[in-house]
């Protein structure tokens, strides 16, 4: 159960969620919790291993191993850790070994953000604020690309769009995958937006939430 006011934002791989629960995690004075980045600490493990990420007893020793101090790695970032992650994150038994660190994380008594894929509906089902943002796989590609060679890392935007497709599919493709939107989310799609005006509205979406949830209290 949370009892702070708690911001779930979920969606795929580069929709701008992380650029958007960051800002509002500043709008609101909340902590944030990018929980991604527990999935890609996991699939860094098993990468540096050099193990496979498709064995779900390799993949939950390494998402045991996964500590908050280890999350500031820049190679967090990079794209094999994006691929790595959302292998280890279609085992149930990673799911599970993970939802501890992110539910003791909603909890805490002021509230957070966190960003993901099940945040809406597993992690904090009963969050008061609850976005779900989208935008083409196209738009999404352009923006990943950016950062990725950003962070010179040099890869052809045809792979990046290659890579999100196949995210998409890992993620959202099955019945029993994560990446779904709540039923009480509101639907967010930034693909004609700038990053300004998709955090302007959902700084809106969230101050709206605040009000009803402030009531209620
Ligand atoms: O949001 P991201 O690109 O950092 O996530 C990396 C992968 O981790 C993503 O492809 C799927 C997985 N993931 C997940 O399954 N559930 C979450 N709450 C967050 C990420």
């Amino acid at each position: 159960m949370t009892s702070g006011f708690v911001i779930a934002v979920d969606g795929p791989a580069a929709s701008g969620k992380g650029t958007i629960a960051k800002r509002l995690g500043e709008a609101f004075g909340l902590p944030v919790l990018d929980t991604g980045l527990l999935y890609r600490a996991a699939g860094v493990l098993v990468e540096r291993a050099g193990l496979d990420a498709d064995d779900p007893m390799v993949a939950s020793r390494a998402a045991r191993a996964v500590t908050a101090e280890g999350l500031d790695d820049p190679m967090l970032r990079t794209r094999s850790a994006g691929e790595a992650a959302s292998r280890v994150a279609v085992h149930p038994v990673v799911r599970s070994i993970l939802l501890d660190f992110q539910r003791a994380f909603a909890a805490q008594p002021e509230g957070g953000v966190l960003d993901g894929r099940d945040i809406g509906t597993v992690i904090a089902p009963d969050a008061p604020a609850k976005l779900y943002v989208t935008a083409s796989p196209e738009v999404r590609a352009e923006r990943r690309w950016k950062q990725l060679t950003a962070q010179g890392e040099p890869v052809s935007l045809e792979d990046v769009l290659a890579d999100i497709r196949k995210r998409d599919a890992r993620d959202g493709g099955r019945e029993s995958a994560p990446m779904r939107a709540a039923e009480d989310a509101v639907l967010l799609d930034t693909s004609q937006m700038t990053i300004e005006h998709a955090f302007d509205v959902a700084r809106r979406i969230v101050e709206a939430a605040r009000a009803r949830w402030e009531s209620s209290q």
